[in-house]
């Protein structure tokens, strides 16, 4: 059913990624919770959601243990992401979280490394480190995360847009402000967005709207989120899901097509943004 309705979309690479993807933020965090973890991660892999999204930030290391123990042995099904912390990001630092990446996760390649947030070390300086990674084998490409117009203007003095796989980017029916500026630049310059916090942490579950607009659909209003988030082509969405009921029902949202009137009732309460408003993150 998932592998049927899944979309994909083409990396600046060339690699064809699902659209719908797992995030791991707050896995690793208890040993009692870790088995149920895997299954889940396991479960969704079995169902086509072969990308991964993790970082060394996540449990301190522990959501890649995760990660690392869910695609044993089927290592080659999986199209990896993992993050950089801005304060690891120098030229040798750059190198060295990302092996204690590798380690963690029992690979010999991230497929995709992101530099988590803008700090203060030289985007130059972090680019090199992450083409010098791509060199070694040990990445297969880098991207940005939470990086606003202003950056990605400056991050294209730099580089060029081609080499820049994805900024990762908080979006959801609630965090719309994107929409204004950085969802039309990452269009024209072809750079997939990949959407995080796409149920708003399950905090917009119980929003009306969506509670009506489910009901149109005989859904949830987890899956309309989902459907919403999806509705652009550009996007990329990584919901986290650390049971398999969440998860299945998560996924069932690939089979939604919302409808004109649905865009009417979620832009009403969820207004689409005006004007420029400074990108947030979680
Ligand atoms: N780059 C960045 O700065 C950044 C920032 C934030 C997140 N991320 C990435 O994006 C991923 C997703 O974002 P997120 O984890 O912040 O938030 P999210 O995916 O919007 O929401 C996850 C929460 O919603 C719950 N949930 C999932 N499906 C549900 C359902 N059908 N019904 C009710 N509750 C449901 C989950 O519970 P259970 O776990 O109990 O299933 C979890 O508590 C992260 O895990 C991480 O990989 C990146």
């Amino acid at each position: 059913m998932a592998k049927q309705n899944m979309r994909y979309i083409t990396l600046p690479s060339g690699d064809d990624v699902p659209v719908f993807g797992q995030g791991t933020w707050f896995m690793g965090e208890r040993d009692s919770d870790i088995q149920r973890e895997i299954q889940t991660l396991q479960h969704g892999i079995d169902r086509g959601l072969t990308l991964i999204d993790t970082a060394e930030m996540y449990a301190d290391g522990g959501a890649e243990k995760v990660v690392g123990a869910a695609i044993k042995g089927r290592r080659d099904e999986v199209f990896l992401v993992s993050k950089v912390l801005p304060s690891n990001a120098s030229a040798r630092g750059t190198i060295t979280a990302c092996e204690n990446s590798l380690r963690r996760l029992g690979t010999e390649y991230i497929d995709l490394y992101l530099l988590h947030w803008r700090g203060h070390i030289p985007l130059e300086e972090t680019v090199n480190a992450m083409e010098d990674l791509v060199e070694q084998g040990k990445i297969g490409q880098w991207g940005v995360s939470n990086f606003d117009v202003d950056d990605l203007n400056e991050l294209m003095t730099v580089v060029d847009n081609e080499q820049v796989a994805t900024n990762q980017v908080l979006y959801n029916l609630s965090r719309r402000g994107i929409e204004y500026d950085l969802l039309p630049w990452c269009r024209s310059n072809s750079m997939p967005v990949m959407a995080y916090s796409p149920i708003e942490q399950a905090r917009l579950l119980k929003h009306p709207a969506l509670i009506e607009v489910a009901k149109r659909h005989n859904a949830t209003a987890a899956q309309i989120a989902l459907a919403w988030v999806l509705r652009d082509h550009n996007i990329i969405t990584i919901p986290k899901a650390s049971n398999i009921e969440h998860m299945v029902e998560n996924i069932d949202s690939l089979a939604i097509k919302l409808q004109h009137e649905d865009y009417v009732t979620l832009d009403a309460t969820f207004p689409p943004p005006s004007r420029k408003t400074a990108l947030e993150m979680l």
